[in-house]
């Protein structure tokens, strides 16, 4: 059987969300500025059209984190491949994950912000699936909240396939 993806969410439901939540970080940050911390890279698409959204100003900076250990069961020990360019101390950081399974990832960086002196860290996912959660981790904005099945596209991968799709489907024959 061929691989084929059904769809989830349309890309019109997700640029109806994402337009939901550009306002309210625009509104809980009025007067001030946020710094938009993207995890590469699944939460590239949707961090750029979110940062379209906000209205106050707004600094964006990417980091590539990867999970320690072999296949798809994560230990909970979060590796940096790639960080920052620029310092988050005193700025208001928002984390911009794709999706949030066990949330072992958005964990560790909120641990990793604060230690860094960021002013604020809240933690922003297109996705959640919290039948996952391994950790405990207190979100700000969701996008949507979705059943525990593998997702793709607007950023998600399937061994690296389906990333540009404009909407969320779930892939099936595999
Ligand atoms: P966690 O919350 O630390 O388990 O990490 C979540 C990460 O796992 C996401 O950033 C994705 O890269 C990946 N992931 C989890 N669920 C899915 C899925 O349904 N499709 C594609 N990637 C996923
Ligand atoms: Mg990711």
């Amino acid at each position: 059987m061929s691989e084929t993806v059904k769809v989830m969410l349309s890309e019109e439901e997700l640029a109806s969300r994402i337009a939901e939540l550009g306002a309210q970080i625009s509104k809980d940050y009025e007067g001030d500025s946020v710094f938009l911390v993207c995890i590469l890279k699944g939460a590239a698409f949707f961090a750029c059209e979110l940062a379209k959204r906000i209205t106050v100003p707004v600094t964006i900076d990417f980091m590539a984190t990867s999970s320690y250990g072999s296949g798809t069961v994560s230990t909970g020990e979060i590796q940096i491949k790639k960080d920052l360019d620029l310092g988050v101390e005193g700025r208001n950081v928002i984390i911009v994950e794709d999706i949030i399974d066990s949330g072992n990832t958005l964990n560790y960086l909120s641990e990793l912000f604060k230690g860094r002196k960021a002013k604020s860290v809240k933690l922003c996912a297109m996705l959640d699936k919290p039948d996952r959660r391994e950790v405990d981790v207190d979100m700000d904005y969701i996008g949507f909240t979705i059943p525990d099945a593998f997702v793709v596209g607007y950023g998600l991968d399937y061994d690296q396939k389906y990333r540009n799709l404009p909407y969320i489907g779930i892939v099936e024959g595999i």
